[in-house]
């Protein structure tokens, strides 16, 4: 990639939404202004720059946001993006414009695209982790990760009381198409007896046979948090096997869906997204380019776009030997 000066950048946000992303957006304006850049917001991610959906942004244009879910530059998962054609549209879009670097917010898949956009056209590309559900390896957080978390804890809190006064399983579904973070995390610190993740295969009978132990010791109560992606397939199919298995238990079912995806950010997620959005700037300011910005021991880590792989497989021992001898 030749080294060129950039004066003029884009941001835009890509894929699912995800609680912080607006405050991330609000970094990368005012750091870009902050610099002497003009920074440009493309609406709905990759669909906005092909169909030229761009408007120049001001110190103003992001005020009040930063406690705000969403994002004000919307976004989309744009098919378009994955054909040549549709790349160099966006770029044709990006020229005329004088736009010579760019700021992607979202998941490994819109850094993929990022690649692949920098190789053919020579525009610098920086990504900021933003995907409530943490799967891209080399970064300890991503943005809206805390906040989906928080609300799937605070939302399975009040399920448990319903549990508790009907002596009932329960099994609650959360997000995480591929990665079993916000399951683990959130079925932690809620207790609860099971936990079932796409890194992990289901072992449904080891499941029944726990759960008829707890019953012959009267502990009718137990909460199964259990990941969209997992392999079984999610809260109907783990309901369907253990209604069939045990018949006398009362059983219940409750998918969070997309409550985990919306919300105000917590404070983490602001102040990460604050972060990697400042640094995003400064990086292509400093020529570090094709890049995405994480966080790692609290502090910033750049990782080449290339290398921004499903974080899949990574679930510690330590984490599923803690909910196996906390939920007894
Ligand atoms: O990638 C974030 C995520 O919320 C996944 O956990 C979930 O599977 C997916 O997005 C849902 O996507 P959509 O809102 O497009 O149905």
């Amino acid at each position: 990639m030749k080294m060129q000066k950039v004066t003029k950048i884009g941001v835009l946000t890509s894929g699912g939404d995800s609680p912080g992303m607006n405050a991330a957006i609000r970094a990368v304006v005012r750091t870009g202004i902050y610099h002497g850049l003009e920074v440009h917001g493309i609406m709905r991610g990759y669909q906005g720059l092909i169909e030229d959906d761009i408007q120049l942004m001001e110190s103003r244009s992001v005020a009040n946001i930063i406690q705000r879910g969403g994002t004000i530059l919307k976004t989309a998962r744009c098919k378009e993006f994955f054909e040549y054609e549709g790349r160099k549209k966006g770029y044709e879009n990006l020229k005329r414009r004088g736009v010579n670097g760019l700021v992607i917010i979202g998941g490994d898949g819109s850094f993929r695209g990022a690649v692949q956009f920098s190789k053919e056209f020579d525009i610098p590309c920086i990504g900021i982790a933003g995907t409530i559900d943490k799967d891209i390896l080399g970064t300890d957080f991503t943005i809206g990760f805390d906040t989906a978390v928080n609300t799937a804890v605070e939302a399975i809190d009040k399920v448990r009381d319903t549990m508790d006064a009907h002596d009932r399983i329960f099994i609650i579904e959360v997000m995480g198409r591929d990665a079993g973070y916000i399951a683990l995390h959130s079925g932690i610190a809620t207790g609860a007896e099971n936990i079932l993740i796409p890194e992990r295969k289901t072992d449904i009978d080891q499941i029944v046979e726990s759960l008829l132990e707890k019953e012959r010791r009267k502990k009718l109560v137990n909460l199964i948090v259990v990941a969209e992606g997992d392999d079984f397939g999610g809260a109907d199919a783990v309901q369907k096997v253990l209604k069939e298995k045990l018949p006398m238990a009362e059983i219940r079912i409750c998918i969070l869906g997309h409550i985990q995806r919306g919300g105000s950010p917590s404070c983490i997620d602001r102040l990460i997204a604050s972060r990697m959005g400042y640094h995003s700037v400064e990086c292509l300011l400093e020529g570090r380019y094709n890049i995405f910005v994480g966080i790692q021991n609290n502090k910033m880590n750049y990782i080449p776009l290339e290398n921004a792989v499903k974080n899949k497989g990574k679930i510690s021992e330590e984490w599923m030997k803690i909910v196996k001898i906390l939920a007894s």
